[in-house]
């Protein structure tokens, strides 16, 4: 069976004493999890929290690299970076990046492989939009958007693989897929993974859904076949709501 993954992504919220306030309160609740507790924090949180986390079963995670090691890239972070200060997990391609950053298949794809070669799990988000939905297109886009950001990596490479379906009409919208159609779609992606590395692989694989996943939809969601766990946003702010979805 697939161990269960719950990640936060705090996306551009939380201060370093937030950060750390958070890792201290929650630490307790979630001690005894078997679940795989992740908080994908701001670049400036990321040392702070890694401290905090220090001795405690929740890992941390950066919302975002640059593929490149090093260079004139003002501005951006580098896998090699994240790794020399001991982050585990970084986002890649999220829909807010693709949307706003200009990311692409492309960069998405370059960005994965860099973060692998440095020693960093990706955890690779794929979604389609309402109209892509509406036209009946989300599960070509959803498995398009998966074949792209793999390309060209090797079987061995997969199990340092973490995928995420987020249908881009439930981010912070408060609508929820349907847990029927959500695991639907993670199974289209789980399909593509054992087209393209065979079935063992694609079985393995941990495939979240991210969408506003709180509390009381956790369960639900989590309990089907192929959901493996939530990429939360909002939910992943407040301490009690997120230990909740944790345990769910
Ligand atoms: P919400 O949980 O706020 O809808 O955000 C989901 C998300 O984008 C996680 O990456």
């Amino acid at each position: 069976m697939r161990k269960k993954v719950i990640a936060g992504n705090w996306k551009m919220n939380m201060l370093p004493n937030e950060a750390i306030a958070f890792i201290e309160q929650i630490t307790p609740m979630v001690k005894d999890t078997e679940n795989e507790v992740i908080l994908c924090v701001p670049y400036v949180d990321l040392f702070y929290s890694l401290l905090s986390a220090q001795n405690t079963n929740i890992k941390v995670g950066a919302q975002n690299m640059h593929w490149e090691e090093k260079g004139a890239y003002t501005g951006e972070v580098s896998g090699q970076m994240l790794k020399s200060i001991g982050v585990e997990y970084v986002i890649i391609g999220h829909s807010e990046r693709r949307q706003y950053f200009a990311e692409t298949d492309k960069t998405v794809n370059k960005k994965v492989k860099a973060a692998l070669a440095n020693g960093l799990k990706p955890i690779i988000c794929v979604g389609e939009t309402l109209e892509q939905r509406e036209q009946g297109k989300a599960e070509e886009i959803i498995t398009k958007q998966t074949m792209l950001a793999l390309e060209g990596l090797i079987k061995e490479q997969m199990k340092n693989i973490v995928l995420a379906y987020e249908p881009i009409w439930a981010i912070g919208t408060g609508k929820t897929a349907t847990s029927e159609d959500a695991n639907n779609s993670i199974k289209s992606i789980r399909n593509k993974v054992a087209e393209l590395y065979g079935k063992e692989i694609a079985e393995k694989i941990t495939i979240l859904y991210g969408g506003s996943v709180k509390a009381d939809n956790a369960k639900e969601l989590f309990s089907t076949t192929d959901i493996d766990g939530g990429l939360v946003g909002g939910a992943s702010l407040k301490v009690e709501e997120f230990s909740k979805i944790v345990l769910a």
